[in-house]
């Protein structure tokens, strides 16, 4: 089976990007070619260029314009772009059809939404694009044939679980979680835990940004959002629990009573795989879950009192607007804070309620309907709030 692809690699020296790569390698070992035009990352490293030395793409992307001279200096065959600009060139480059998306925070969004313009897929990793712009997202798949596919574990194992059959057949997604670092942790003790507790993810290795949401649950409220926009179906009908092990990555309760549960190892490359190569299942040498050497499966409910800022995320989600851009600006600025030890954790939560209550009541009222505009303003707005809050 052989099938050829053109692809971009937004963030490629990022955990996903260079998990995106590694599949890319197996594939390309049994015969399944994706030719790497463009590849991106936030600044010039080590990492960056080994992957173009190794690579060779036409095309890169870093943040600064500084970074971009320095890479173009030494690679004069390839074109170094830079900025938002830059990733706009790779999201629109006329004979790529894949872009994967595996940057952090809300520069993902306009790319996104570029490559959907263009009737491209997405592989979309960045959870923080279907966020803040899924109205945006929505309108663009509505119009044209671009198509989103989620590179989440979480979503992964609902499209496999939900298969072919229609989504009112459904009665309840169910996302399980970790529960992060502090699971066993009480309320109490949370406000002296450090960030190299912080960023320990018990079961999953992943970027400084998405580890500490996983601690927050802000990263499960996302997820939420996203599976509520992918799927099209009700927040009434989406439920978390907590699966401490991380074997069973989702599940759909159906209308019938009857449940589908997705479970493998702790390895994002089997979803990224699963994307890249979308509906076809394939065999490659990842490692499978051996089962008969015994696996215990336990579930518990998600308390969500003992994460605030679940419920901070999906009320901006229901108030709409800019809403969302608001909180995940200030996660962004929150997180540095507290990673830089000058807040506490608890705080990160306490101050995604506080932006959020003065951004009903500052930029609400007299918002004009969604549109790239209103959530670049919020942002910029919510991060400058959130830089002066003071605890
Ligand atoms: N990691 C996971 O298992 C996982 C699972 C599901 C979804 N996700 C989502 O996938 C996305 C990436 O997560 P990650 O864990 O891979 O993050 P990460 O390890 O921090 O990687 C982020 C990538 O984005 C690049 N980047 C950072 N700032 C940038 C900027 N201003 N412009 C362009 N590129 C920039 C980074 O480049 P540098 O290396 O140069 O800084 C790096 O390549 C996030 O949205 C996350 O929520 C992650």
């Amino acid at each position: 089976m052989t099938f050829a692809r053109r692809v971009v690699v937004l963030g490629s020296t990022g955990s996903i990007g260079t998990q995106t790569l590694d599949v890319i390698d197996r594939l390309r070992a049994i015969g399944i070619e994706f030719d790497i035009v463009g590849l991106s990352a936030g600044h010039d490293s080590v990492t960056f260029r080994s992957q173009i030395d190794r690579i060779q793409p036409r095309f890169i992307a870093v943040a600064t314009e500084d970074d971009a001279a320095k890479l173009q200096a030494d690679y004069p065959l390839l074109e170094a772009v830079w900025g938002s600009e830059g990733l706009l060139r790779l999201a629109r480059l006329d004979d790529v059809d894949l872009m994967v998306n595996a940057v952090v925070g809300s520069v993902g969004l306009e790319p996104t939404l570029a490559a959907l313009e263009l009737d491209k897929s997405v592989a979309l990793a960045n959870k923080e694009s279907l966020a803040i712009g899924g109205e945006l997202i929505q309108d663009v798949l509505q119009k044209g044939s671009g198509r989103l596919l989620s590179i989440d574990s979480e979503h992964h194992a609902l499209y496999r679980c939900l298969g072919d059959r229609p989504i009112g057949e459904v009665a309840r997604l169910i996302l399980t979680a970790s529960g992060g670092p502090f699971l066993r942790t009480s309320e109490t003790d949370l406000s002296q835990v450090t960030p190299e507790q912080a960023l320990k993810h018990p079961t999953w290795s992943m970027g400084k940004r998405i580890t500490i949401d996983c601690a927050t649950m802000v990263n499960k409220a996302f997820e939420v959002i996203g599976a509520q926009r992918l799927f099209g179906i009700d927040f009434e009908h989406i439920d978390v629990v907590i699966h401490p092990d991380s074997w069973v990555h989702s599940l759909i309760e159906f209308v019938d009573g009857s449940m589908l549960a997705e479970l493998g190892p702790r390895d994002m490359r089997i979803a990224i795989q699963g994307i890249l190569c979308h509906p076809q299942r394939i065999s490659t040498d990842l490692a499978r879950l051996p089962i008969e050497r015994g696996l215990r499966i336990d579930f518990e409910p998600f308390l969500q009192s003992k994460y605030p800022a679940f419920g901070t995320v999906l009320r901006a989600a229901k108030l709409g607007g800019s809403a969302l851009a608001a909180i995940n600006a200030a996660d962004e600025i929150l997180i540095s804070r507290f990673l830089n030890r000058a807040i506490s954790f608890p705080n990160i939560a306490a101050g995604l309620r506080r932006i959020l209550d003065r951004w009903s009541q500052a930029i609400q009222p007299d918002e004009p309907k969604v549109n790239l505009k209103t959530l670049v303003t919020a942002d910029a707005w919510s991060r400058d709030e959130a830089r002066q809050l003071v605890f």
